[in-house]
């Protein structure tokens, strides 16, 4: 465990003035409905342990999606969820044998790169086998032909996650492609939702066709609750128990269960929000690019770009300076991009400000 290469998140820094665009992070507060709710229940009932199985949410959650209570389980931020999957649906390499391709598949968590960083940790803490495998150059999906020609990919592997639409790209992958995927595993996938708010198209349903797809949802980024740290799963019975087994007893906390509930009384402020976002994102889209910055086209709520004249992290130096947080990944795939979350369109239009301030001061002292 010492060498282990832990999860990074991004900063939050306490800077006065400062504007956070680093972390995903929604700029628009929960629904007033859900302010109320929390607030409501800040009382003496604070000292009772909250619903095991976290029930009620779990009843709106199935009939929102069409499901049973059975198909959905909640957790302590989807993350919390991510990593009982490794558990539930992969063995550690020490467990197998490895020298035999059967064995070692039942031992292997496979991920595209670049996708979420959470992926590779959660492999290395489970002591399984990582396999990673790059996206087309484009941030696009591999067809399953092309996969099987790569050789890289393993269609037995024990589990299998695809961030959709991907994070740090933005890039979204369309439902045909990823049910052809799907289809060609063997092990468990799991199609990670997080951003799918933001998109045109998402996959829920995927997981009737394949008892072997699980789907993986958040209200943090397009519910603005990051805070309570609530997320979800939708799936195959079969699929939701084995990780229902091995979760602590009580994982969700009680006023993130009350706020989740209040979200969904509430959707329609929340859908004006998903199309604020969507509009900032597509003028940020269009004004840096007339700006000289590669925008990769985004389905979220950031954008993946490859800025001119300096280096991304020289960019994120300084716009640093001037009081605005992105981020800059230094991994290869990706070292020479900065992601971008979308905040308000104030804060789209400082930024933007702030950019043509900076190309500025890089032309004056060329
Ligand atoms: C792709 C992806 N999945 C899951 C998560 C985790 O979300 P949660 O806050 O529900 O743990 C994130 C957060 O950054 C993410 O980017």
């Amino acid at each position: 465990m010492r060498g282990l290469h832990a999860y990074v998140p991004g900063e939050q820094p306490k800077i006065k003035g400062l504007i956070k665009l680093n972390t995903n992070e929604n700029p628009y507060p929960p629904s007033p409905l859900v302010l109320q709710a929390v607030k409501d229940a800040v009382d003496g009932r604070l000292r009772l342990y909250p619903n095991p199985t976290a029930q009620a949410l779990r009843e709106r959650l199935a009939e929102l999606h069409g499901c049973g209570p059975e198909n959905v389980i909640v957790g302590n931020g989807s993350d919390e969820l991510l990593a009982l999957a490794t558990r539930a649906f992969a063995e550690p390499i020490a467990a197998v044998d490895a020298e035999r391709p059967a064995d070692a598949a039942r031992a292997t968590i496979q991920y595209f790169t670049p996708s979420y960083s959470l992926y590779p940790v959660l492999a290395e803490i489970h002591g399984a086998r990582k396999n990673a495998v790059p996206l087309r150059p484009d941030f696009t999906l591999p067809s399953v032909a092309e996969l099987r020609r790569g050789k890289l990919w393993n269609f037995r592997a024990a589990l299998t996650y695809v961030t959709t639409p991907n994070a740090p790209s933005g890039r979204a992958y369309a439902s045909a492609d990823l049910s052809a995927l799907c289809a060609a595993q063997r092990g468990v996938v799991i199609l990670d939702e997080a951003y799918v708010d933001f998109a045109r198209e998402h996959a829920l349903e995927l997981w009737r066709a394949h008892p072997n797809v699980l789907i993986a949802r958040t209200f943090s980024k397009a519910y603005s609750l990051c805070f309570q740290r609530v997320g979800y799963f939708v799936g195959h019975a079969e699929l939701i128990a084995a990780l229902d087994r091995i979760r602590d007893s009580y994982n969700v906390n009680g006023l993130g269960q009350i706020a989740a509930l209040a979200t969904l009384e509430d959707l329609t402020y929340y859908r004006r929000n998903f199309a604020r976002l969507i509009a900032t994102r597509e003028r940020l889209t269009r004004e840096l690019t007339g700006l000289g910055f590669a925008v990769v086209p985004s389905q979220t709520n950031f954008l993946l770009l490859r800025p001119p004249r300096f280096a991304a992290e020289e960019w994120l130096g300084r716009l640093r300076d001037r009081k605005i947080l992105v981020r800059w990944f230094s991994y290869p795939e990706v070292s020479e991009y900065l992601r971008i979350t979308i905040g308000s369109d104030e804060e789209a239009d400082t930024l933007l400000t702030t950019v043509r301030g900076i190309l500025r001061s890089g032309a004056d002292a060329a």
